[in-house]
């Protein structure tokens, strides 16, 4: 069997808001908000992070301020370091040790409170990656191949050959969130397209062995979208990213050099001004207000004023988080500790499921325990 695999059509392959199913999953969300607040108790959430290195702002105020937020509403959170499906990355793979620590101190020093949440890696977790196999087994190769996030990331990606992983990442995925049995996932409207996979290897999986797996839904940020310093999307890569970790001086030097545009008078307006916009955006976020009133606020007084505001905010913001870090920083044992105490409840999580799946599979007579 050859898979089909157009990569030459990839490039295009940028998919609408509206075909990815957006405006539907929005109005969705906002009815499993009001269901989080009125009873947390009936929600197991599992989000996800590649390993890649340092979160940044645009991380932060996209997901991980949220995923901070349904914790304290009382929700139960699984925190994945996804250190399997960031081979997909080859350039990162190297470093997986590094990155992995920073991610863990990243999460601490935001609030995810290892006691309440359960933070994880791939690697550690071998049950949940034995899901994998009878998962690939419920969807075609030309449910995968039509994945336009996977297309993306092929096009995206500067690799010679796509490898077999990253063409079925996203039923690994499917694994990372019905391993615990998550009903509710966090996610960017990039992401739609995995939980689809995901509800559907649920489905099926329950079609044919009895019903065992939720089928879980995707809670859309409300987040406005945050641009790096010079207007594209942020990303480490790219050089545009303020990292939660950056020192003060190195965050002033970032928004010094920031693209803004010709017009003198500051307004907030991300359709015809993405950049000048994203940097108030930034100050609004930090300094919890309208954007609309801090552009007023600056007016006519221009972007060099805009940019001492955004430093001034970005840093008195992060400062309690970068304190926090620092002093994380300082005990590698107690990172350590962290991440084996919650791979160990993750893979209580898994081999309970994994033994469920094969009692529902009947293949439970094969092992001998
Ligand atoms: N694919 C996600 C990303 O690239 C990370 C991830 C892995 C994830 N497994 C997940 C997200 C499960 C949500 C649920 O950012």
């Amino acid at each position: 069997m050859t898979t089909h695999l157009d990569t030459t059509v990839a490039a295009d392959a940028t998919v609408s808001a509206d075909a990815l199913g957006v405006p539907a999953a929005q109005r969705r969300s906002a009815v499993l908000e009001e269901s989080v607040r009125a009873n947390p108790g009936r929600f197991r959430v599992l989000t996800g992070d590649r390993p890649t290195g340092r979160l940044h702002l645009g991380h932060y105020f996209g997901t991980v301020h949220n995923r901070v937020r349904l914790q304290e509403l009382g929700v139960e959170m699984m925190v994945l370091i996804a250190d399997y499906q960031v081979l997909t990355d080859r350039d990162v793979a190297d470093r997986l040790t590094e990155h992995v620590a920073d991610l863990v101190l990243d999460y601490l020093a935001v609030g995810i409170d290892p006691d309440r949440s359960t933070i994880f890696t791939h690697s550690a977790v071998p049950a949940l990656n034995q899901l994998l196999v009878p998962f690939l087994s419920l969807i075609s190769v030309a449910e995968l191949n039509r994945n336009p996030t996977v297309k993306e990331e092929i096009s995206q990606s500067r690799q010679a050959s796509v490898s077999g992983l990253m063409f079925t990442y996203p039923v690994h995925q499917a694994a990372d969130i019905l391993f615990c049995k998550a009903n509710l996932v966090p996610v960017g409207q990039d992401q739609l397209p995995h939980l689809e996979v995901t509800r559907m290897v649920a489905r099926r999986f329950n079609r044919r062995y009895g019903r065992l797996f939720p089928e879980p839904e995707a809670l859309l940020s409300t987040a406005p979208l945050l641009l790096g310093t010079d207007g594209t999307k942020m990303s480490k890569s790219r050089g545009n990213a303020i990292a939660l970790a950056a020192s003060a001086d190195e965050t002033a030097r970032l928004i010094r050099g920031a693209k803004t545009d010709a017009g003198r008078h500051i307004t907030y307006d991300p359709d015809t001004r993405p950049e000048v916009s994203s940097l108030v955006l930034l100050a609004a976020l930090c300094l919890d207000r309208d954007p609309h009133l801090v552009a007023q606020d600056i007016g006519g007084r221009g972007a060099a004023a805009l940019k001492g505001l955004v430093t001034e905010a970005v840093n008195e913001y992060l400062a309690p988080v970068r304190r926090r870090r620092a002093e994380l920083a300082e005990d590698r044992g107690h990172i350590r500790r962290i991440l084996r105490d919650g791979n160990e409840r993750a893979n209580a999580i898994a081999e309970a499921t994994l033994r469920q799946v094969r009692t529902a599979m009947n293949t439970e007579s094969s092992h001998s325990q």
